[in-house]
């Protein structure tokens, strides 16, 4: 699937992640994640604004996606939540910040999607600062062998459907990365990785 066709798979999803950000705005992995948010916050594919519920009132926020009719929505849901956002159209990988500009860099649901996880990560690394930190909420490969099977077998249609992978070993990702991971825990029969990494030294 080419870049056009990815967003466009996106952008049809926008109203669709809009309701679902009511849904999860007592997500408690969300919350537990976006509790450590703070200072200069740059979210990569913000998608519909699913965090915004969890951010700090004050921060100094920028949003990034490729799809603008989710930026739309998730500028709207900056509204609503009163946060102060910016907004950038972009792809991750085209996207060219200073060295050392923020101090977190927040993913949640995004690893799944990208060509090469490990390339965006080491861009992360760079645009974060040396005391900043990268936090990642992600889902991936499950724990049991049988569940793992399925979901390998389950891909292709999911990633046709969706546009994302379901079957990454997220873990392993971000250790081929340059970040380094400061602690990290496993939710819903490991589906859910939960992250906090800083850039390395
Ligand atoms: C599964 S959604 C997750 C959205 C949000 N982060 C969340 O937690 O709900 C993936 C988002 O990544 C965006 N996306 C995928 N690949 C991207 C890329 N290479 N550059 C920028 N945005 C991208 C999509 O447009 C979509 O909004």
């Amino acid at each position: 699937m080419n870049n056009e066709e990815l967003v466009q798979k996106f952008n049809k999803q926008a109203h669709k992640h809009e309701k679902h950000r009511r849904d999860e705005a007592d997500n408690k992995w969300r919350r537990k994640i976006c509790g450590s948010v703070k200072g200069k916050t740059l979210e990569i594919a913000v998608g519909a604004g699913m965090n915004y519920a969890f951010l700090p009132y004050d921060s100094d926020y920028t949003g990034v996606d490729f799809s603008p009719d989710m930026l739309e929505v998730a500028a709207a849901g900056a509204k609503e939540y009163k946060i102060d956002a910016d907004f950038i159209l972009s792809e991750i990988e085209h996207l060219s910040f200073p060295e050392n500009t923020f101090d977190t860099i927040l993913s949640t649901g995004t690893i799944c999607c990208y060509k090469d996880p490990v390339r965006v990560l080491n861009l992360l690394n760079t645009w974060c600062r040396h005391e900043g930190q990268i936090l990642l909420l992600e889902h991936g490969l499950m724990d049991n062998k049988g569940l793992r099977w399925l979901q390998h077998y389950l891909n292709p249609l999911l990633l046709k459907l969706y546009g994302c992978h379901h079957d990454r070993d997220i873990l392993e990702i971000v250790e081929a990365s340059e970040l380094q991971i400061v602690k990290h825990e496993r939710a819903q029969l490991g589906n859910l990785y939960l992250l906090w990494t800083r850039p390395a030294g």
